[in-house]
């Protein structure tokens, strides 16, 4: 991997996008806090923070990502969209696909979706995407969306809880400039928030799940429901065939599906 840098950076992001902010740190809290901090004070958007390491990286439902320094990619765009927060799924799962793309591009890893928005690579998390609004309480208008991605590039130790579930890329010292993925994830980041509507990405999102077609289990209350993943519908949800039969979609941010051994 090469230095993180916010020139090299810059000069990979298309001309149309050359204006954003770009805030590139050593090490840092979160960079979605950083991201959150500075719309409230400025609110400038679209800006994109880096940091090579995170001292305070946060996951979905309160969980924590380990960062650790120089071995992965911990990035946010910051956004204004113009449509409200229930499209903020849309912004999830197309991340989702624009990640795996470049991911693949550039390392030649097969990795794939879990539902909603986990990378997976040979059965280990690569990779985690926690999208957030920054909510006022003056607010009219939408909310600003800060979209946070964490690529575990060369990462290969992980604390024990971890080290069952989490992978890392191999991507191997000077193979890979980290610069360049990041301007190119930007880059067309930027693109799908002009046109939040377009829901083409969805076509890849199904080719890349390792969900459908697979049997899985996840819990209702303390009941351990099994089921058949069938699709994902336009809201993003999953469809699902329960033992009896019948079909049930499960809505993003309410249930956690593991794959069946
Ligand atoms: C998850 O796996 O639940 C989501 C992980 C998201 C991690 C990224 S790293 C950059 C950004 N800053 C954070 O604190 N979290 C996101």
């Amino acid at each position: 991997m090469n230095t993180l840098s916010k020139e090299e950076i810059r000069a990979q992001l298309l001309e149309k996008n050359k204006g954003i902010g770009v805030y590139v740190y050593d090490t840092i809290d979160s960079t979605n806090d950083e991201a959150k901090r500075q719309w409230k004070e400025s609110k400038k958007a679209p800006c994109l923070f880096v940091s090579d390491e995170q001292t305070g990286g946060r996951g979905r439902r309160g969980r924590s990502f380990y960062s650790p320094k120089g071995t992965g990619i911990y990035m946010s765009l910051l956004l204004q969209p113009t449509i409200g927060i229930e499209d903020a799924v849309h912004i999830t799962t197309a991340t989702a696909v624009i990640v795996a793309r470049h991911i693949r591009a550039f390392t030649g890893a097969d990795v794939g979706i879990k539902w909603v928005n986990d990378l997976y690579l040979s059965d280990k998390k690569v990779c985690g995407i926690l999208t957030e609004a920054v909510m006022e309480p003056d607010m009219t208008g939408p909310p600003a969306v800060v979209v946070g991605i964490g690529i575990n590039l060369s990462t290969e130790v992980f604390p024990e809880e971890l080290a069952e579930i989490a992978g890392g890329l191999g991507v191997k010292e000077g193979t890979l400039s980290q610069n360049s993925l990041i301007a190119r994830i930007t880059n067309d980041l930027l693109a799908f928030a002009e046109n939040m509507q377009d829901c083409s990405y969805m076509e890849d999102y199904r080719k890349m799940s390792i969900v459908l077609g697979r049997e899985i289990r996840y819990n209702e209350g303390n009941v351990l429901i099994r089921a058949r993943a069938l699709d994902i519908d336009s809201e993003g949800g999953l469809m699902v065939e329960l033992e009896n039969g019948s079909v049930k979609v499960l809505k993003t941010g309410e249930i956690t599906v593991r794959l069946a051994e």
